[in-house]
């Protein structure tokens, strides 16, 4: 595995329950880390009490194009390099194949689509000079199969997945490693309309975080294209 000692990742949605668990998780094993949040003010008290050498927050909104190239170099000003990428930012939101209103379709992807692909590309360069850099970007099962009435969410993890796949050959040669994390219900706010399920039976931040830094640790020859991760048994595709 590689080390985390050295290694800088960047991770967005920190303020959100699976991206603020990743971002934790990957401190604790050594990680830098530079948590992307809209609000940093609701990261947590956590990010005052580790290690500030290796820990700083940057405002991330997804759909603010000239702010995600700040956030890339402010990174790069603090640590002089970026090793990893995490997006985690993400929104939920009701759009139906028969809607007539499509703004919704449409920030589902701007935030869950656009937002991830264009924070690789602002990284990208730093990723290949890495050598192993390393892109995880968190999907979902609803980017595998379309199961409930969500069209549009379905849509841009869908499309997600097609960033993911073309993140591995864009940096294959460079040993860039791209994962997509795709996930079922996860025990957090995103999930507080689930039916039909206990809070305890979802997957765990915590226990999602685990699998993204191993990911990340992984050497280049060793690489994970995607992880399903479900808490039910149900139809994977
Ligand atoms: N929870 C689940 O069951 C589940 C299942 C599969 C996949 N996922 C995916 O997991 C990821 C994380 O979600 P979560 O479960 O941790 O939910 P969450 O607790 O609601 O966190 C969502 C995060 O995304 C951020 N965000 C939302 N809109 C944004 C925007 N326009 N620009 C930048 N950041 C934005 C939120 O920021 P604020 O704190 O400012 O709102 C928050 O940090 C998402 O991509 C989601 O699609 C979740």
């Amino acid at each position: 595995m590689l080390p985390a000692a050295g290694r800088v990742v960047m991770v967005s949605g920190a303020s959100g329950g699976i991206g603020n668990a990743i971002a934790q998780c990957l401190h604790n094993k050594g990680y830098s880390v530079s948590l992307g949040a809209r609000n940093v003010d609701k990261i947590g008290p956590w990010i005052g009490e580790g290690d500030q050498d290796r820990l700083m927050s940057h405002v991330y909104e997804a759909t603010d194009r000239e702010g995600n190239q700040a956030w890339v170099d402010a990174t790069v000003e603090r640590f002089g390099r970026i090793d990893g990428l995490v997006n985690a930012a993400g929104m939920g939101g009701m759009a139906n194949l028969e809607d007539e209103d499509e703004d919704v379709f449409d920030d589902l992807w701007q935030v869950n689509t656009k937002g991830p692909m264009r924070m690789i590309r602002l990284t990208l360069p730093h990723l290949r000079a890495s050598g192993s850099g390393r892109i995880v970007l968190v999907s979902s099962l609803s980017g595998k199969r379309v199961t409930n009435d969500g069209t549009g969410y379905a849509l841009s993890k869908f499309a997600l997945m097609a960033v993911n796949h073309a993140a591995r050959r864009a940096g294959w040669e460079d040993g860039v490693r791209s994962t997509a994390v795709c996930p079922g219900w996860v025990n957090t706010a995103m999930a507080k309309n689930a039916v039909g399920i206990e809070r305890e039976d979802m997957i765990q931040p915590d226990d999602l975080a685990e699998l993204v830094e191993t990911a990340i640790a992984l050497p280049n020859g060793a690489a994970v294209a995607e992880l399903l991760v479900s808490c039910s048994l149900g139809d994977l595709f």
